[in-house]
């Protein structure tokens, strides 16, 4: 089974609108250059519009860092699935590590937000992954089962072809500690492995799980070759051209 890489970048709360244009320039430029994948960046959401609009030209794909369940109405400080589909943003992260623990966002809230997006065209990136406590206590399967569980809740196999999983070790993300190949391999397998109890193999066979946490031009080329591995969610490297693009053209 062939599954098209993805390199996706998180800009998180970094840069202003005129940085972010001139950064997702570049990789538009690089994007070209090392084709048969894809290539996404999730700006902020003050740069969404002009990203999307610089980029539009181009088969760079961009996402918003969040989205909410509703297409409008009172939400203070949310941004809905059918205003990021007014700019041309056809992708969004849900339920990062740092939106679970900094803000307490829930699976069930996640689960909404999963299907906000779905039903008005949006794709979501479902992030899931242990923290090191529950890694050491050895709770790292159950962990990503009830998150997997709780966030794909009343998904439908078709609905699955338009999600992609992202496992992030929340100990590797941010820290310069990268899960080993084979640990993050020994993960992406049991996923997949739990995706063909809930849905057709085949099915399982075709989705894209992301590896996320500290991937930098230096660990990529290993973590790539990875069966199960079919592509990464990148934060502090992807906020350089140059880090970024080697990124994207892994070997
Ligand atoms: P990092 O972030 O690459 O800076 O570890 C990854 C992420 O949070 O998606």
């Amino acid at each position: 089974m062939s599954r098209r890489p993805l390199i996706a970048g998180n800009w998180k709360m970094h840069l202003t609108v005129t940085e972010s244009v001139q950064l997702a320039e570049a990789i538009a430029a690089t994007g070209s250059n090392c084709p048969d994948r894809d290539v996404l960046i999730a700006p902020p959401f003050t740069a969404l519009a002009a990203v999307s609009n610089a980029v539009a030209k181009s088969p760079l794909l961009v996402a918003a860092q969040n989205v909410a369940w509703e297409q409008q109405g009172a939400f203070t400080g949310e941004i809905s699935p059918t205003m990021l589909t007014d700019l041309g943003v056809a992708w969004a992260i849900v339920g990062h590590s740092e939106r679970r623990q900094i803000f307490g966002e829930s699976s069930a809230m996640i689960n909404r937000r999963l299907h906000g997006a779905l039903a008005n065209a949006v794709h979501p990136i479902l992030c899931i992954g242990e923290t090191l406590t529950e890694r050491e206590s050895e709770q790292t399967f159950a962990v990503l089962q009830q998150q997997i569980e709780e966030g794909l809740d009343q998904v439908t196999a078709e609905q699955l072809h338009n999600i992609v999983l992202a496992y992030e070790p929340v100990w590797a993300i941010g820290t310069g500690k990268t899960a080993t190949k084979e640990q993050a391999q020994e993960v992406h397998a049991f996923i997949r492995g739990l995706l063909t109890t809930m849905y057709e193999k085949s099915l399982a066979d075709s989705i894209r799980i992301l590896y996320g946490g500290s991937v930098k031009p230096d660990n990529i080329d290993d973590l790539m070759a990875q069966t199960d591995i079919d592509g990464v969610l990148v934060g502090g490297a992807a906020l350089q051209a140059e880090s970024f693009s080697r990124i994207i053209c892994f070997q």
